[in-house]
């Protein structure tokens, strides 16, 4: 089973950052906008690049992220952000409720022993996070989504499983970006999109962004990459 805490204390170099991405300035953007009350959770917040961002515009924000990762958390040393060892979908570790909630390139590491269990780990998780929502409030969820010519969702499905292989078999298949012990499922923006709607969330914004497949994913007949960031509110009659 893959334990996140361990694979992202290992590799937390790697997935920090310090200065705010497009996303980020996106959802602070609409936070400004939208005003009422800057708390924020930031669920796999992890070196806490995010939440120091909204630190640095809402200072009066009460502002807390959530990971499990002890190595990236101890990261950010920032004044004023709570810090919660916790991971979805059934441990966030905290009581109360935010107005902003979220996660970031999170989803697609929470992952099962197929993709129909991923899924229905990552909808949990929605709906966890959704929980702590606090009345008017708002999900912030940005995914890599992944898509192929043909069968759309073919080349996330292939490396599903050979992440899965490279992990039982003890091989490492010689690409950067498949790194020992790692797992993760990617999504179709179809899929992402109606993941979001089966947890009754509509989506109030979104910002896409799209990079090249590479000469690798051209190979596993990937047509798009990219991330796709979503402003989510609950929807006002559940369907
Ligand atoms: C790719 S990094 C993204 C970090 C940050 N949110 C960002 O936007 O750059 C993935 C983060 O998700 C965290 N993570 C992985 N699995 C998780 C889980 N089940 N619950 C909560 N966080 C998780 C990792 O520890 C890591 O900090």
């Amino acid at each position: 089973m893959f334990s996140p805490g361990e694979f992202f204390d290992t590799h937390s170099e790697r997935y920090s950052y310090a200065n705010p991405l497009k996303h980020d300035v996106f959802f602070v953007d609409f936070m400004k906008k939208n005003g009422s009350g800057h708390s924020l959770l930031d669920i796999g917040g992890g070196g806490g690049a995010f939440a120091k961002y909204c630190k640095s515009i809402f200072p009066d924000a009460d502002i807390c992220v959530v990971d499990p990762s002890k190595e990236l958390l101890q990261k950010q040393n920032a004044h004023g952000i709570k810090r919660v060892v916790g991971s979805l979908p059934d441990d966030i570790n905290v009581a109360s409720a935010y107005h902003y909630i979220a996660m970031k390139v999170v989803l697609h590491h929470v992952v099962g022993t197929s993709i129909r269990e991923s899924k229905d780990l990552v909808k949990k998780s929605i709906l966890a996070a959704k929980s702590k929502l606090d009345d008017g409030g708002y999900v912030f969820i940005r995914e890599i989504y992944y898509e192929s010519y043909l069968i759309p969702t073919f080349t996330r499905t292939i490396i599903f499983y050979l992440l899965r292989l490279q992990n039982r078999l003890k091989l490492k298949i010689p690409h950067d970006d498949f790194i020992s012990g790692l797992e993760v499922c990617f999504y179709t923006r179809d899929e992402i999109e109606s993941m979001i709607r089966e947890c009754n969330l509509e989506i109030v914004e979104s910002l896409h962004d799209e990079y090249d497949p590479g000469a690798g994913g051209r190979v596993m007949l990937l047509k798009r990459r990219g991330t796709a960031s979503y402003i989510l509110r609950p929807r006002a009659i559940p369907s």
